[in-house]
């Protein structure tokens, strides 16, 4: 089964991104076929003035994802707009695309009615997303709520390719994973950087320990019993520890004697236990950028090799290959 997942370059990955889709992806290596590409062509929709920006964030991403346990040997890992073959497939699908199914995109509207400057590449968005679902003959794509609208756009589009042309694409399935946790920000409403209450994953050791500072818990006097289910850094301590120490701390917690700020001390230590190796694995990556280049050009040829006997046979009965 061949699981794809694209991930925007958009800056600094926090601990919902963690737990709700980066540690499912990297565990079902090996059992699935993983297909993560970094879709640098979408962040262009949000960073389309800053190139510089544009290009750090291409690779930091490459960097977190590395660090965090994408094996590229196992897994195939790219950047977006090293396999070409996509824009040309996003020109193709587009004569497939009906005007009224862009239109009625929740993102798309969401995003307007905020005041988000509309340019044709937010407009056409699904169409690409379309492109880099079918390009690699998906199976699934693991979504969250937000993106199920997207790729149910992709199977419309090949649905009416393959009516015209024949059989030539996989119809994708999504997936929303209900067993995944959505995990809380410092105020208690879904983790979100839109939000701005988030907790990232390589924050500085001071600026995390104020951060889970800040989260938001019930004021009830340190001598009393505390209740965990409803307590927001339980919450989030809770998604790093096992059955014992997570026994351990629901004992904290109702014996009462201890304040939420040591909740939050505990938190922020096994937060940063937790993450040590993958630190270490990130500044490897950081000095070594070169090896990032090449672990992606590695993954672009894996790429490129399911996407072009793909992108033949639609330039073949498209009549493009004439
Ligand atoms: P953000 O909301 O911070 O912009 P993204 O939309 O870029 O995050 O999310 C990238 C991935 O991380 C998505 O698959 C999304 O489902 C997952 N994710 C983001 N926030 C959370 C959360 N609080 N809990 C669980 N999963 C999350
Ligand atoms: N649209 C997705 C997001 O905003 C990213 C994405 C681009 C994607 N292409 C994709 C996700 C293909 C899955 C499959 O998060």
């Amino acid at each position: 089964m061949r699981v794809l997942t694209g991930i925007q370059p958009s800056g600094d990955l926090h601990i919902g991104n963690y737990f709700g889709s980066i540690l499912p992806m990297i565990q079902s290596q090996g059992e699935h076929e993983v297909f993560a590409f970094i879709a640098n062509y979408h962040a262009m929709t949000s960073l389309s003035s800053d190139g510089a920006r544009l290009a750090g964030l291409t690779m930091q991403a490459a960097s977190d994802f590395l660090a965090l346990g994408m094996d590229p040997h196992k897994s195939t890992f790219w950047v977006q707009s090293d396999v070409k073959e996509v824009l040309e497939l996003y020109w193709v699908l587009s004569a497939f695309t009906p005007m009224g199914l862009l239109e009625r995109a929740h993102s798309y509207k969401d995003k307007t009615a905020r005041g988000i400057a509309s340019n044709h590449n937010l407009f056409s968005y699904p169409v690409l997303m379309a492109a880099d679902i079918l390009l690699f003959g998906t199976n699934v794509v693991p979504v969250g709520k937000d993106q199920i609208q997207h790729v149910e756009m992709a199977r419309d589009i090949a649905m009416k390719f393959n009516n015209q042309y024949g059989d030539i694409f996989t119809m994708p399935q999504f997936r929303v994973d209900e067993n995944v946790a959505t995990v809380p920000g410092t105020d208690g409403q879904k983790m979100s950087k839109s939000y701005g209450n988030t907790i990232t994953i390589f924050g500085e050791e001071k600026a995390q320990l104020k951060t889970i500072k800040k989260i938001v818990t019930e004021v009830v006097g340190v001598e009393e019993p505390k209740n965990f289910e409803n307590c927001n850094v339980y919450n989030i301590v809770k998604l790093f520890l096992d059955e014992n120490a997570l026994r351990a701390l629901q004992d904290r917690y109702t014996r009462g004697g201890e304040g939420h700020g040591h909740f939050k001390l505990y938190l922020a230590e096994v937060m940063w236990d937790y993450f040590a190796v993958y630190r270490e694995k990130r500044a490897y990556y950081e000095t070594h950028q070169d090896e990032v280049r090449d672990i992606l050009a590695l993954g672009a040829t894996k790429a490129r090799a399911i996407a072009q006997p793909i992108m033949e046979k639609v330039r073949s009965v498209s009549g493009i290959r004439y």
